[in-house]
């Protein structure tokens, strides 16, 4: 054997355990220092990990060429390992578990392969899966995108499978170096009319306003753009939302930062650093409406929402509506909604119900379905593009405070009309 060759030996086999491939199988076992999963784009990287600032060990998915450690899923983000002897192993039964030395389990996936031959790969997408090797490859007994933690990734649903109950939602770190789970969620909500709500705890600081067709009505800035499309599913069986990259060049995240702002950030590889594209929330009242807490609007926060300046009477006197455009409309969890109503019905189921606030189209592409709100309207506000019509129910006492003649009730003011009457 020649040294030259004995060299070569030498260093594939030191080479070897670095060099993972995509995929583990049930004799395989991934060890803390001992070896990762790598996509075969090699764009993701599954290994254990300590965050900034800490020894705590944990194993997570984060982007295995960028520099700045960006971890997009953690599997134990509430049951970190305090050493470096974590293991991620199959059980007989082809679930996947975390275990430690001594053999405390500190996670595990909640499905199992139920077969001899399990296989967990990580896929181009960043997405964990687990599947019967010996099946169908496609069918995936457990997934890692159906378990987010604080990152919305490209091709991963974020709502609800209706048929099993199960609903991806984000829920930030507590902090910058500990992603147990922080005081904020961001998920699809699904009373009334379903729309996107962030909490935090359980107080909602940010609403993206229901689907208007096109994009979350309160979200303008969502539009078609060169680096992403995305779609929204609403059927019987799911309510969804999903983003996919329009090309491999790019890398962006979608995700909860531990102070609650829901943000998109693009890779910059000139500079080696993320660059925010997208953020929320970002609201001001409309006329007629004042800042339930004006204090709030100075904050990021903007937790109180608009209130009506003048209570509502119904009939005697009347009201009118006065149409507000490019507007997000209010909080839709107590809205109707008759996905095959015309305009005008809309506007007369609206008027004919004294509870009725406001309406509006449900799907702004097709001009069809009706939404309807009652009580308070809870944080509408004006966009200066993007956002909708909506048509808010006012007394007339704030329709005619400016000394206009009276209109014939009912009343459709434009948003033009409104803003004379306040500056004379
Ligand atoms: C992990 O699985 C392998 C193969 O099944 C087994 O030999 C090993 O003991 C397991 N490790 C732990 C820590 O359970
Ligand atoms: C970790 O700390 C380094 C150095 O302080 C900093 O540059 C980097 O942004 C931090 N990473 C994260 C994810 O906070
Ligand atoms: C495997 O499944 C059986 C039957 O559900 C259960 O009793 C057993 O505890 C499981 N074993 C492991 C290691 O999870
Ligand atoms: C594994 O078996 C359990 C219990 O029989 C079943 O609920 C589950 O759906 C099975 N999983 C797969 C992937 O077949
Ligand atoms: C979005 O782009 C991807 C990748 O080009 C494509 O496969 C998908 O069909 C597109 N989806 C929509 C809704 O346009
Ligand atoms: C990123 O930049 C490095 C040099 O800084 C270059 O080698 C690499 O090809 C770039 N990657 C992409 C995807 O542009
Ligand atoms: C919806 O109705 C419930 C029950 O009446 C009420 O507590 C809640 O404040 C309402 N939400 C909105 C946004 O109007
Ligand atoms: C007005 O609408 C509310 C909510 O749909 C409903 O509960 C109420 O019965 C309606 N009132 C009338 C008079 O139709
Ligand atoms: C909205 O209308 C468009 C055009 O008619 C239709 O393709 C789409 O499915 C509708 N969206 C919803 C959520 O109903």
């Amino acid at each position: 054997m020649s040294q030259q060759w004995l060299l070569l030996a030498l260093l594939s086999a030191f080479a070897a355990p670095s060099t993972a491939g995509d995929s583990m199988t049930a004799t395989d076992s991934l060890s803390d220092g001992g070896g990762a999963l790598v996509s075969s784009n090699e764009l993701y990287k599954l290994g254990f990990f300590s965050p900034n600032n800490s020894n705590r060990r944990y194993l997570g998915i984060w982007y295995h060429k960028i520099q700045v450690q960006t971890v997009v899923w953690v599997a134990n983000r509430e049951h970190p390992i305090l050493d470096r002897t974590g293991v991620l192993n199959f059980t007989e039964n082809g679930t996947l578990v975390i275990l430690d030395q001594t053999g405390t389990v500190f996670w595990s996936s909640s499905s199992a392969t139920n077969t001899s031959s399990p296989v967990a790969r990580l896929l181009d997408s960043g997405n964990l899966v687990l599947m019967d090797g010996a099946g169908d490859t496609n069918v995936f007994a457990w997934q890692s995108f159906d378990h987010p933690t604080d990152t919305h990734m490209p091709g991963m649903k974020f709502g609800w499978d209706l048929r099993t109950g199960l609903n991806r939602y984000l829920t930030s770190w507590k902090s910058a170096d500990d992603p147990s789970p922080g005081e904020y969620t961001i998920m699809i909500d699904l009373h009334g009319w379903p729309q996107v709500l962030t909490r935090d705890l359980s107080v909602v600081t940010f609403r993206t306003g229901p689907w208007n067709g096109l994009r979350w009505n309160g979200a303008p800035k969502l539009m078609a753009n060169s680096i992403y499309n995305y779609t929204y599913v609403s059927n019987n069986d799911e309510v969804y939302y999903m983003y996919q990259l329009r090309s491999d060049a790019v890398v962006t995240r979608l995700f909860l930062d531990h102070s609650g702002a829901f943000e998109r950030v693009v890779w910059d590889n000139g500079t080696q650093l993320w660059t925010k594209y997208l953020s929320g929330p970002n609201d001001m009242c409309n006329s007629g409406f004042s800042p339930k807490s004006p204090s709030d609007w100075n904050l990021r926060e903007a937790k109180g929402g608009c209130v009506r300046n003048t209570k509502l009477g119904c009939g005697e006197g009347g009201d009118g509506f006065m149409k507000l455009s490019d507007v997000k409309v209010p909080d839709s969890s107590n809205a109707t909604v008759d996905a095959t109503m015309g305009f005008d019905e809309c506007a007369k189921k609206c008027l004919m119900n004294c509870s009725c606030t406001a309406y509006a189209t449900s799907n702004i592409s097709s001009g069809i379905g009706c939404l309807n709100w009652f009580g308070e309207l809870i944080d509408s506000r004006t966009y200066p593009n993007g956002g909708q019509d909506l048509y808010v129910r006012l007394a007339a006492l704030d329709l005619d405070e400016g000394g206009h003649r009276k209109k014939k009730w009912p009343i459709l003011f434009e948003e033009e009309e409104m803003v004379d009457k306040e500056t004379e």
